[in-house]
């Protein structure tokens, strides 16, 4: 068995880790062999990632860089400190994974401190953003054939975006990411960002939810404004719509916060 030499890391440990993204390193060492391997778009990225320690990553030939992207706005907790990796030890110890069909205290756990956070939200977990949306979409489109009479139909924001997944595409307010998709599933339209009015005017009796982003990322950095966001909220519950909000959980600030909150009781996703 090959052992990697353990080194200081940048918190004063020892750390074995042997890098960013570790299968990168490995596709990197197997030199050509990765393009058999590795579809195009992580090729680029095996060009990097020799080692990593909180905010920076060093490259094969010791370059360093500040990674402030992390998993695009996901785990953004830094590289191997020592409380993650502690912490994720621990639990591997214990039960690394279980099915849904099982409790998990850690998962229970989590969910009541967002009950806490949320004044009182209850939680689905998922995997990733896109199959939280689409968990949304289902939530919508069956209160649509349980209470609306089979409505289905989704408006959505101009420059959104909502994930990759056939679904979540078509929820995504942007062309580029659908040309090569076509034909999308139906029932998704967008309108203009921050502006009540096309929402009303768009919605039909078909309109079952509204998705929108409180801080649009992928299409350039464009904040919802607060009274846009409770016009939707008040207009959803007019309509008796679902409402979804599609941000991560820690909002920008404490006052933004709370008014989100007051605002919005919605599903989060
Ligand atoms: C607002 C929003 N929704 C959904 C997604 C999709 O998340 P994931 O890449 O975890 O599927 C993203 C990803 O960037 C996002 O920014």
């Amino acid at each position: 068995m090959r052992r990697t030499r353990a080194r200081r890391n940048d918190y004063g440990g020892d750390s074995a880790n042997d890098g960013f993204l570790g299968s990168n390193i490995r596709a990197a060492r197997l030199g050509g062999a990765r393009k058999q391997v590795l579809s195009a778009h992580l090729q680029a990225l095996a060009r990097h990632g020799a080692r990593c320690a909180g905010v920076r990553v060093w490259d094969a030939n010791g370059k360093v860089y500040l990674d402030l992207v992390a998993g695009i706005a996901t785990n953004v907790l830094g590289h191997a400190h020592p409380n993650v990796v502690r912490a994720i030890k621990e639990q591997a110890d214990k039960l690394i994974h279980v099915s849904n069909l099982y409790i998990n205290e850690r998962q229970v756990e989590l969910a009541e401190q967002l009950y806490n956070v949320s004044g009182g939200m209850r939680s689905f977990f998922s995997n990733s953003g896109a199959e939280a949306v689409e968990g949304a979409i289902k939530l919508a489109r069956k209160f649509g054939r349980q209470n609306r009479g089979g409505a289905f139909h989704v408006i959505s924001m101009d420059r959104s975006f909502h994930g990759r997944t056939l679904a979540t595409t078509a929820a995504t307010g942007q062309q580029k990411y659908q040309d090569t998709w076509l034909p999308l599933p139906e029932g998704f339209m967008q309108v203009p960002f921050n502006d009540l009015d096309a929402v009303k005017a768009a919605t039909t009796d078909k309109t079952i939810a509204v998705l929108v982003e409180a801080v649009q990322g992928e299409g350039g950095i464009f904040p919802a404004s607060p009274d846009y966001l409770q016009g939707l909220r008040r207009w959803c519950d007019e309509q008796n719509l679902i409402a979804g909000n599609t941000t991560a959980l820690r909002p920008t600030s404490r006052p933004w916060q709370r008014a989100w909150r007051a605002a919005c009781r919605l599903v989060r996703c």
